[in-house]
């Protein structure tokens, strides 16, 4: 009752402060259901990591009413062009990249809107190497929150159905985010992935106890993560490989970070994961 209790006063607040704008929200249900979805789950996701960032209460709202809001701007481009199975034309395509700056032109309006719901709502396409949409901006130039946006934005898009396209699982999602070279801030993926509390498969991670861990695949969906802990960071050793769950609880031992292999001496990363995988334990004493 606490949680649901919580979750009731915050939609009353944000009705309160701003009930146009929430209204809108439900009209994009009535236009397009995924846009609705996405919203709300982009919202849930950016109120998750920003308590894992340990953001004060009333900062969590609002990075909250930001994921809620980030896509308004989808009410203005037709549903036949926000649905279509196949590929977009040019005009479609323009049209779709119209969405932030509509987005915001609405927000902007109502007269309690905070800054930052203003700024995940235009910048959230935007990459840190400056090849995004609207501006392009630079990496400095995009805010911590706006950062958080995009990278909710794009684990909820991939990890659901579309016309056009399957579910990806919430590990292949992660994985493939995480090789876009340029794209999102590593920082803040990384703490997304541990605000959620899945890592993809293959990921040199360092864990709290200091040792060095393969992140293994999950053979289920809804399992905690399994990480082969398998190099002692403070010694440069290499250690009987041990299979770690990672667990939510203090008790337990858990990813503090990620490691770029070439600086462990790890040159062949794959050759290394693939004999881990193995339990090929000849590399121990190599
Ligand atoms: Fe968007
Ligand atoms: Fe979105």
């Amino acid at each position: 009752m606490t949680e649901v209790k919580e979750i009731v006063d915050d939609i009353t607040g944000a009705v309160e402060r701003s009930p146009r704008t929430l209204l809108d929200v439900i009209q994009l249900k009535q236009k397009d259901e995924y846009t609705y979805l996405h919203s709300v789950a982009v919202c849930t996701l950016m109120v998750n990591a920003a308590r894992h960032m340990g953001k004060g209460a009333s900062e969590t709202r609002e990075y909250g009413l930001a994921g809620l809001l980030h896509d308004l701007g989808k009410m203005g481009v037709p549903e036949t062009i926000l649905n279509k199975p196949g590929k977009l034309t040019e005009a479609e395509f323009l049209e779709v990249r119209d969405h932030p700056e509509r987005g915001y032109q609405i927000l902007a309006q109502s007269p309690n809107m905070p800054e930052m719901a203003l700024d995940v709502c235009r910048h959230h396409h935007e990459k840190m190497d400056g090849t995004g949409y609207p501006f392009g901006l630079p990496a400095d130039a995009i805010s911590l929150v706006a950062r958080l946006g995009a990278v909710c934005d794009v684990y909820d898009a991939l990890t659901s159905e579309r016309v056009y396209k399957d579910a990806w699982s919430p590990a292949e999602a992660l994985s493939a985010m995480w090789s876009w070279e340029g794209h999102f801030d590593r920082t803040v993926l990384f703490s997304f992935m541990q605000s959620i509390g899945v890592f993809p498969a293959g990921m040199l991670v360092r864990l709290r106890s200091n040792r060095l861990a393969l992140v293994l695949e999950n053979k289920r969906r809804k399992t905690r993560p399994h990480v082969l802990a398998f190099y002692a960071a403070r010694d440069r050793t290499f250690i009987t490989p041990q299979e770690v769950v990672i667990q939510d609880n203090l008790a337990n031992d858990s990813i503090v970070g990620w490691e770029q292999p070439a600086e462990w001496g790890f040159d062949d990363w794959e050759g290394l994961a693939a004999r881990l995988k193995r339990g090929d334990t000849k590399l121990i004493a190599a």
